[in-house]
């Protein structure tokens, strides 16, 4: 019967189908995409292959600085395209330098290396933390649980969710985890092999769930007292996203004590917002550790190239020009009240609000009636029903929603996202 039906006619095939089985024919399955294919978009606004419009408040997962189709960024691609696009690092050029010292300047004395990814950053930041250890045969970095740290072999090993490693053990030896935000467990873990604590300022996979001041200043004060490095991965939180350029900037901003003045961890990794959608990486690591991977010790044939860098100074600049650190700070704010108003209003679906600047996250009640039909997760349910009213965001772990979006996002669209989050809330609390 299924053979002799006749194929149906173009009007009924809608685009996105054939999109979806050119990727089911050739694109190997390793994500769990949403059913939506999209075609264009321009500034906080995406659309799909059909011609529906979303608003996007998950930003390419924090990627989209400046929103889509920024003519900044643009303008810096097709000018630098057509004077020079690639020489490897074989050879020196304006841009990276200028990038680095740009990257120095907002965050502390030391030096930065250059690659593609935020996993090739943190991967940059491992082989850091084993260098440092390795003549006294050192080579642990303790990482915190619910945490992520990119998908390449030692990324998984390092990152604390079981369910990126199932399957590919042996994993890189060398990583152990421990909860986050607790002192004592830190300490406590730490053996003789130990050389560094690894761990991000806003945790971003794992739900949205910040660093504490105290946390924060416990582990300087750790490292330095057992001669570890301390590093932070700032793929996701970092670059404005939080109001300040790194996100421990923000976390310790209202603290008055010298430690929080003088505070830097040792090596930073970065990716992300750093390139606005063009892909680069990069780590800093702090001025004494600076040097330790001399020549021949890491490399990266795209890393620091000309297009990501032109793209990454223009970003910058971008972000000074139009206040966006203060826009990032003040609608974040306003968007994070927003959302705590939503939870107290609709408190059989949504538990709580919570994140830093344009980092926010929402985390779902258990059990919601609403859900309860399907095996998807809560949290995946919930997107689809954004979706559906017209709004992208993602999806971390099974009970939390995040909002990444733009760090050009206005107070209008954040407004109008509550309005669209409230529709879905309302429907699932009737
Ligand atoms: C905190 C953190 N580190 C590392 C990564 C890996 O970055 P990439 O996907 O660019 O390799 C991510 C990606 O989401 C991340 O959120």
């Amino acid at each position: 019967m299924k053979n002799i039906l006749p194929t149906p006619p173009a009007v009924v095939r809608n685009e996105f189908q054939s999109i979806q089985e050119s990727f089911r024919k050739n694109v190997i399955p390793s994500y769990a995409r949403f059913d939506i294919a999209l075609e264009r978009g321009q500034g906080s606004r995406v659309w799909d292959v059909n011609g529906r419009g979303y608003l996007d408040l998950g930003g390419g997962i924090a990627v989209c600085a400046l929103g889509h189709a920024s003519p900044d960024i643009t303008a810096a691609l097709v000018a630098q395209s057509g004077k020079l696009c690639h020489i490897s690092n074989l050879y020196y050029h304006a841009l990276q330098g200028l990038l680095a010292e740009q990257l120095v300047g907002l965050i502390g004395p030391g030096k930065v290396f250059f690659c593609n990814s935020g996993g090739e950053a943190t991967e940059g930041i491992f082989k850091l933390a084993r260098k440092f250890g390795h003549d006294q045969g050192r080579y642990e970095i303790l990482t915190a649980e619910n945490s992520f740290h990119g998908r390449t072999l030692a990324g998984i090993s390092a990152t604390a969710q079981a369910k990126v490693k199932k399957g590919f053990e042996p994993l890189v030896p060398g990583f152990r985890h421990v909860p986050f935000n607790n002192l004592a467990a830190a300490r406590d873990a730490l053996s003789p092999a130990t050389a560094a604590i690894l761990i991000e300022g806003v945790q971003g996979e794992g739900g949205i769930t910040p660093a504490t001041p105290e946390y924060l200043l416990g582990l300087r004060q750790l490292c330095d007292e057992k001669n570890l490095l301390l590093l932070m991965d700032g793929v996701q939180c970092g670059h404005f996203r939080t109001g300040r350029f790194q996100s421990f900037q923000r976390i310790l901003e209202n603290d008055a004590s010298p430690e929080a003045a003088k505070f830097l961890p040792d090596g930073i990794a970065m990716a992300k917002s750093l390139g606005g959608g063009f892909p680069i990486g990069a780590f800093w690591a702090r001025a004494p550790y600076a040097d330790l991977l001399g020549p021949g010790a890491h490399g990266s044939t795209f890393g620091g190239g000309l297009l990501a860098c032109a793209v990454a100074l223009k970003i910058l600049e971008v972000i000074e020009r139009d206040h966006l650190a203060a826009n990032a700070r003040a609608v974040g704010d306003f968007l994070l009240a927003q959302l705590s108003s939503l939870a107290a209003r609709y408190p059989s679906v949504l538990r709580e609000a919570r994140g830093l600047g344009l980092m926010l996250g929402l985390e779902l009640r258990e059990n919601i009636p609403a859900f309860a039909a399907s095996d998807k997760s809560p949290s995946i349910q919930f997107v689809n029903a954004l979706h559906q009213a017209g709004l992208l965001a993602i999806p971390a772990g099974s009970r939390v929603i995040r909002f990444l979006p733009p760090l050009n996002l206005s107070r209008a669209e954040a407004a109008e996202a509550a309005g669209l989050i409230e529709s879905v809330a309302a429907h699932l609390s009737s």
